[in-house]
């Protein structure tokens, strides 16, 4: 990752949180929920621009700390994509997950097409055939 960035453990405040979900693409969650959830993950980074302070990236794990963990929130804003903020924030948060649990931690994620090839070089693989990736999404 460029110099130009700081990584930092922890999340986002819930504004850039909504922010950086909206800007990069991703779903929008509601201010609600993202209150509610913001300090619930079990694992969180986040990465601001040296120049103005302000928040370009983050990614968060949700996990119950040994066994199972899931990757969401992967999200830099697009005027920061390919310089290495994802690759960077993708290794802090699995070295997270393997110093504390070891390496036979259970890590997974549901992967959006711009993120794929940056999930494989860390190591992903389809879950699919054996494995099918299932989610509910709200009533309408
Ligand atoms: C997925 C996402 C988080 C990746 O973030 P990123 O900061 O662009 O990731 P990186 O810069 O580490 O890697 C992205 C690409 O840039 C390349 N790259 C990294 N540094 C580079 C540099 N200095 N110069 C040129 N290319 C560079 C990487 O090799 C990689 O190329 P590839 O995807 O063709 O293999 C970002 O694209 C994003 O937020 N997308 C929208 C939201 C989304 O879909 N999130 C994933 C949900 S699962």
């Amino acid at each position: 990752m460029d110099s130009l960035y700081v990584l930092h453990a922890g999340p986002p405040s819930v504004d850039d949180f909504l922010r950086l979900r909206r800007d990069s693409g991703l779903s929008e969650r509601s201010r609600h929920g993202a209150e509610l959830g913001i300090d619930g993950a079990w694992a969180a980074v986040h990465v601001t621009d040296r120049r103005t302070g302000g928040t370009v990236g983050m990614g968060r794990v949700i996990g119950d700390g040994g066994t199972y963990f899931h990757i969401t929130d992967m999200a830099v804003l697009p005027e920061h994509q390919r310089r290495g903020i994802g690759d960077e924030i993708l290794r802090a948060l699995l070295a997270t997950v393997y110093a504390a649990a070891g390496e036979d931690a259970y890590v997974n994620l549901l992967g959006d097409a711009p993120g794929v090839r940056l999930y494989a070089r860390h190591g992903f693989v389809e879950s699919a055939p054996g494995s099918i990736g299932m989610h509910r999404l709200p009533p309408p």
